[in-house]
């Protein structure tokens, strides 16, 4: 739930590593740090707020070293606070650490080391971890070049939980040691030059090469030379990756947030992501997969498993699988599923949604049923993420890098991926007529022009948001995947504007929710089911007697009954819609928060990734 950057290199790294932690602040901004050595010295620089507050520290635009790491922080263990703020060093101020991930036997370590004369300035997990590297380096009687390394493995072997570290040390001033350990790590590789980074986005500017770690590697890296390990310190070899993003692509592009940003390029990564599975006359190919038929037409069920964001694009694409597959499936929310010990078995398909490929949740839900012996699909937005070496197969959604908290884009290219993959499975199993099927390939060709005219109504989403900006309590209501977009609309909104929402299945107001109605109270109505549109008005209806306003989002022709706004979305098949129908309510939460005056990218609280529990 932090963000860590490193360098070493001949450049000044103290500029490279500030200008890497304001690109990951996504990951966490409570509180942030640096440190560099020079001369054998380690300078060791943080405090508590944004990353831009380092530029304010006394001495930080004096600092020349040529090697550093550095980090951002969403607090878990101790509050945000100058001496929880990484980097932590050791007693001794040998070693100066960074960590992403939790230490879950900290409190063990730490009693090990006091009872050694070892002291703590913070409340952190992290802050054992110096410590114990110094334990073991000065254990070590070999002087050799491989000293701090082995007590950096040392150290990391009897560490339990998850880890992303850099470690330097100011007895190896050309020397950096990066390990991981379910937490996200990546290095990038220049001339003489190496960056270390949680993604590829905040070093993408530097380089486009990048080596991706696994978990348990230990990897020892010089201005010129880099060596890795795996967890029992046997020397391995990596490929180098060259990623093809353009740097320009995690910028903003001119727009005033990323979420702007990310919310207009939904034609292009939706695009990008059907990319070319559907092809006139040709059967969907994924290429990456090869599902067979002995294998699909033996499973009894499915299951979508995902968090936030993520779980709703799942339950936005389950009709259209079961009424494909003639299959059921079961949408769970992963930190559920991880405990509850769900009916799994070989016979189960579980496919695991996550724009990150990193939610920590999601990951322990998608091990937990290989345990149990079922087959894993995982869909990610990111190369190499933790889940797409877990998973027994992989697809991809093809959205770039999403930079703000409130996901939109990973959204629509999920729900997308999702519909291309149920008439894969259906072609496979012959379950569906061609006549459906070249009908939603039609359809899904044809959504990302639909998305541009609904981006074309955005003055309108943006003048109805101004009129009911300032209110406390926003309802959502629909019908089937109207239901399922209503939740994920009303999800965005509480993120982003702290407004309190709901979301109800239109057919459940009058089991108790309608008694929330009362005059002036703001409703928005998602109708672009046919055959559920008489149902769904009379429902408005009801909340429009009850003195609400209402604000309906339809692909349908309704009369207009006293609604306060309407926006009239192109029509698609209704199994399809929330690819549509999600981007007036992605404006929506949008523009409430722009006229509160918020943090669109970075809402309070919250994280981008959420590598923890
Ligand atoms: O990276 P993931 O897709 O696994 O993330 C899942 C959720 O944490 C994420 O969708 C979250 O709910 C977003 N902030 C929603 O906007």
């Amino acid at each position: 739930m932090c963000g860590i950057v490193g360098y070493i290199g001949h450049q000044k790294a103290c500029p490279i590593l500030i200008d890497g932690l304001l690109k990951l602040e996504y990951r966490g901004y409570d509180s942030a740090g640096v440190s560099t050595i020079e001369n054998n010295y380690i300078s060791n620089m943080k405090d508590m707020g944004r990353v831009k507050n380092l530029y304010n520290l006394d001495g930080i635009n004096d600092l020349e070293g040529s090697i550093g790491i550095a980090h951002t922080r969403w607090a878990t263990h101790g509050k945000p606070s100058k001496e929880n703020s990484h980097p932590h060093m050791d007693n001794s101020n040998t070693f100066s650490v960074v960590h992403n991930g939790i230490i879950e036997n900290y409190q063990e370590l730490r009693s090990f080391l006091t009872s050694n004369g070892y002291t703590f300035k913070s409340a952190t997990d992290t802050e054992v971890i110096p410590n114990l590297v110094h334990y073991y380096f000065n254990k070590d009687v070999n002087n050799d070049n491989k000293k701090f390394l082995r007590a950096v493995h040392s150290a990391c072997m009897d560490l339990k939980g998850s880890y992303a570290i850099e470690i330097i040390c100011s007895e190896f001033p050309d020397c950096m040691i990066v390990a991981r350990k379910d937490s996200p790590l990546v290095i990038g590789v220049g001339e003489k030059e190496k960056f270390i980074s949680s993604d590829i986005p905040a070093i993408l500017s530097f380089t486009k090469n990048f080596y991706l770690l696994n978990d348990g590697d230990i990897v020892q890296l010089h201005t010129d030379s880099i060596y890795f390990y795996d967890k029992n310190l046997t020397p391995i070899s990596k490929d180098l990756k060259n990623i093809e993003w353009d740097a320009s692509a995690a910028e903003k592009d001119g727009y005033e947030d990323y979420m702007l940003k990310e919310i207009y390029e939904q034609p292009r990564s939706v695009r990008e992501t059907i990319g070319s599975t559907i092809k006139a006359g040709s059967l969907v190919n994924f290429s990456e997969i090869n599902i067979s038929k002995e294998y699909l037409s033996n499973i009894n069920n499915i299951y979508i498993v995902a968090c936030g964001t993520a779980m709703y694009a799942g339950l936005s694409a389950k009709s259209l699988i079961e009424n494909l597959c003639k299959l059921p499936v079961c949408i769970d929310i992963a930190s559920e599923f991880r405990y509850r010990n769900p009916i799994i078995d070989e016979k189960t398909l579980c496919i695991y949604v996550t724009q990150s490929g990193e939610t920590a949740d999601t990951i322990a839900a998608l091990k937990l049923a290989k345990s149990k012996g079922a087959k894993t699909l995982a869909i990610s937005n990111v190369i190499g993420s933790s889940i797409t070496r877990e998973a027994d197969y992989t697809i991809y959604t093809h959205a770039g890098p999403e930079i703000a908290v409130a996901s939109t884009k990973a959204f629509t290219a999920q729900v997308t991926l999702l519909s291309v993959l149920a008439i894969y499975f259906a072609e496979i199993l012959g379950s569906a007529s061609n006549e459906r099927i070249n009908t939603l390939k039609t359809e899904i060709l044809s959504l990302p022009s639909k998305i541009e005219q609904i981006l074309e109504l955005s003055e309108e989403v943006k003048s109805f948001a101004h009129k009911v900006y300032t209110e406390h309590d926003i309802f959502f209501l629909g019908r089937g995947t109207d239901y399922a977009v209503s939740m994920e609309g009303s999800l965005k909104l509480k993120e982003i504007s702290y407004i309190h929402s709901e979301a109800y299945a239109a057919g459940e107001l009058k089991h108790g929710p309608i008694a929330l109605i009362e005059n002036g109270i703001t409703v928005i109505g998602i109708i672009t089911s046919p055959n559920l549109v008489e149902k769904t008005v009379s429902n408005i209806q009801e909340v429009i007697t009850r003195g609400a306003k209402t604000f309906i989002i339809t692909s349908e022709d309704i009369e207009n009954h006293n609604y306060d706004k309407v926006i009239k979305i192109p029509k698609t098949d209704s199994m399809l819609s929330p690819i549509l129908s999600v981007i007036p309510l992605q404006l929506f939460a949008y523009y409430i928060s722009k006229e509160k005056g918020l943090d669109v990218d970075k809402p309070r609280n919250l994280a981008k990734s959420v590598t923890v529990e």
